[in-house]
Formats: structure tokens, C-alpha cells, sequence
């Protein structure tokens, strides 16, 4: 058995995390989960958001499941996943979103957001001025270098022919600025991948008119986040699409939607997107051969079309989504 830490997290985290969990015992996946809490959830048993017997089984499993945390808007403590990815320097964000048939809304997308996970806007350090207040957008040579090269490399791996640079260097001189030259600098070591750049505005046409001239992303945090949620919309929603945070030492696999409150509680969440990242974290974890059965029976559930969630057009409950997959095994 293989140890992986899971965080049911808060929302709909727990309906999701139980369907998960039992299509990978269903599928032979021989993991045994170390369940702690994280968020709301720890925050109302012991008043602590990250609880540091949460982050002691991280260090010593080093592989988590993690579902969404809810973090307050506008007020309130500094985002649980921020706070996450810092602790364990979790610097890439990846993201891979592809269209599939009689699901997705547009065809041919298959692309892969790599975001910087660790700096930009998300530092958090926001400051009264006279009339107002400022954020600090943070970009620095090391962190940019890193998921630069890291986005080189996935592309080189994964026989992957493009990568494209999104950024604001056109107003953001230095910042944005800095990214970019760092960008230009690593392609010219990668002679045989295509690089290329958009400024983020422009970015979003693209993506919405031409999905299938994009291969693999990379962007400072924000860029990333946003268009993330935007390819996933190509795709068919939030409710498919997974991503996983990796360091150099420590792997969290998680979906890219929150824990939706207003869908929490009612046993209708699409377990999907948490179930492509428990995929993601089976392939790290060298568990191709059930990975890919489990992928099968996604896909071949998908095609049905008969056991879909309301966001996917359908009046399934998490549950009777979750047996359609078994069944398909
Ligand atoms: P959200 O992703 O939770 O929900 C956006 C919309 O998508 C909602 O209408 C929701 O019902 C729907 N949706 C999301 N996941 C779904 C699923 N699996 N099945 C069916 N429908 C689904 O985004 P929102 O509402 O902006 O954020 C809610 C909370 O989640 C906030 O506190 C936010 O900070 C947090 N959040 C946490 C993340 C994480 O833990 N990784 C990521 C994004 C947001």
C-alpha cells in the first residue's frame, strides 16, 4: 500500500473526497489514506486553519489529495492554499485541460497551464494609502527562472511543441517585464520547442477564439489562475478540471474549483475534477496501469452521457455519477 495524506477540506471537499476514494479502492489503486483537517473545517474544531499535525503528515508522506478550502472574500485570513504552497514551496501550478467529445464545447483544446504558485500578486501584503490601498506584485528572478524552465522541460518530456508566455510587460515594465526577458533568455535553450508570447488581454481572444493553437502556458500567478478557469471553461467547467502544486520534496493534487457553497451539502458535486487530479497524483506516483483504467472509465462515462451532474447537463447525484464510473472499470 502506498501512503498519501487526504484533506476532505470544506464544502463540497467531503462528498467529493468519499466518491474519489472509493473509485480508487474500486479500481485496485492500494493507497491508504491519512485523513486530517484543513480550513473551516480545522478552524472550527481547534480554531487553527492549518493544523501542524496537517503539516507533519504532509512532510512525511509528501503526497497529498487535498479538496477545496473556503478562504473569506474581502476579509478575513490569508488564503489556506497560499499559506499550503508556501509552507512546502510548492512553486508549480500545473494545470492540463483537453476537450472531450459531446462535453466540451469547443474541440481540439489540449493545453497545459503552468502558473508560478508562490509570488505575484498572491504575497497577500496590501497597505492603506492616503485614499485607498496598494498590493505588492512580486516577480523575481529565481521563481521566474524556475517555472520557466520547469515549463521547458514538462514540453520536452511530453513531446510537447509549443510554449507561450503570457504576460503584461507592456504596462508592468519590470515586473512583467523581468518574466518575460527571463522567458526569451531559457527558450533560446530549447531550439526545438516553439516559443512565443501574449500579453494577457489579448491572451483571453485568443483562447476563446483559437484553443487549438495553444500547447503549454506559463504565467505569473494571477494570468495563470484566471486563464486557468478559462480554459477550463473550453472544456466544459470547472467540474472536470484538475491541477496539481509540486515542489522539489512535497506533491499536492487537488481540483481547480473551490468548495462551491452554493452547491454544498446537497450530494450534487461533479467528483470529476477532484478524480483527474487523484489521476495526476497515480501517474506521480508511477500507478500508470490504474490511472489509466480509471481515465477509461471517465471518459467512457462522459461519452455515455446518461450519469452526468447538473453541470454537465445532467440531473445525476454525486453518488450515481460515482457508481456510472465503477461500473465502467
Ligand atoms: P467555486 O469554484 O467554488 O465555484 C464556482 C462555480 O462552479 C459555482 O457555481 C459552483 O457551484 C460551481 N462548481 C465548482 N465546482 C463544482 C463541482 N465540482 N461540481 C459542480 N459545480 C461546481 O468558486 P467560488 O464560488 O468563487 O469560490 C468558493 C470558495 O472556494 C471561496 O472561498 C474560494 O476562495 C474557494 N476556492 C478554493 C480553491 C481551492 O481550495 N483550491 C480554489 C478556488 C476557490
Amino acid at each position: 500500500m502506498t501512503d498519501i495524506v487526504l484533506l476532505p477540506g470544506d464544502g463540497i471537499g467531503p462528498e467529493i473526497v468519499e466518491a474519489v476514494c472509493t473509485i480508487l479502492d474500486k479500481a485496485g489503486a492500494d493507497l491508504k489514506y491519512h485523513k486530517y483537517d484543513i480550513g473551516q473545517t480545522a478552524y472550527e474544531k481547534n480554531q487553527v486553519l492549518i493544523p501542524e499535525e496537517t503539516l507533519e503528515a504532509i512532510k512525511k508522506y509528501k503526497v497529498c489529495l487535498k479538496g477545496p478550502v473556503t478562504t473569506p472574500i474581502g476579509k478575513g485570513f490569508r488564503s489556506v492554499n497560499v499559506n499550503l504552497r508556501l509552507a512546502f514551496d510548492l512553486y508549480v501550478n500545473l494545470r492540463p485541460a483537453y476537450s472531450i467529445k459531446n462535453i466540451s464545447k469547443f474541440e481540439n483544446v489540449d493545453i497545459v497551464t503552468i502558473r508560478e504558485n508562490t509570488e505575484d500578486l498572491y504575497i497577500g501584503e496590501e497597505h492603506e494609502i492616503a485614499d485607498g490601498f496598494e498590493a505588492i506584485k512580486r516577480i523575481t528572478a529565481k521563481a521566474s527562472e524556475r517555472i520557466i524552465r520547469y515549463a521547458f522541460e514538462y514540453a520536452k518530456k511530453n513531446n510537447r511543441k509549443k510554449v507561450t508566455c503570457v504576460h503584461k510587460a507592456n504596462i508592468l515594465k519590470k515586473t512583467d517585464g523581468l518574466f518575460l526577458e527571463t522567458f526569451r533568455r531559457i527558450a533560446k535553450e530549447y531550439e526545438d520547442i516553439i516559443s512565443d508570447d501574449k500579453i494577457i488581454d489579448n491572451m483571453c481572444m485568443q483562447l476563446v477564439m483559437y484553443p487549438q493553437n495553444y500547447d503549454v502556458l506559463v504565467a505569473p500567478n494571477l494570468y495563470g489562475d484566471i486563464i486557468s478557469d478559462l480554459i477550463a471553461g473550453l472544456v466544459g467547467g470547472l467540474g472536470l478540471v484538475p491541477g496539481a502544486n509540486l515542489g522539489n520534496d512535497v506533491a499536492i493534487f487537488e481540483a481547480v474549483h473551490g468548495s462551491a457553497p452554493d452547491i454544498a451539502g446537497k450530494g450534487i458535486a461533479n467528483p470529476i475534477a477532484l478524480l483527474q487530479a487523484a489521476i495526476m497524483m497515480l501517474d506521480h506516483l508511477n500507478k500508470h496501469d490504474v490511472s489509466e483504467k480509471i481515465l477509461k472509465a471517465v471518459l467512457k462515462t462522459l461519452q455515455d452521457g446518461k450519469d452526468l451532474t447538473k453541470d454537465l447537463g445532467g440531473t445525476a447525484t454525486t453518488k450515481e455519477l460515482m457508481n456510472a464510473i465503477i461500473s465502467n472499470l
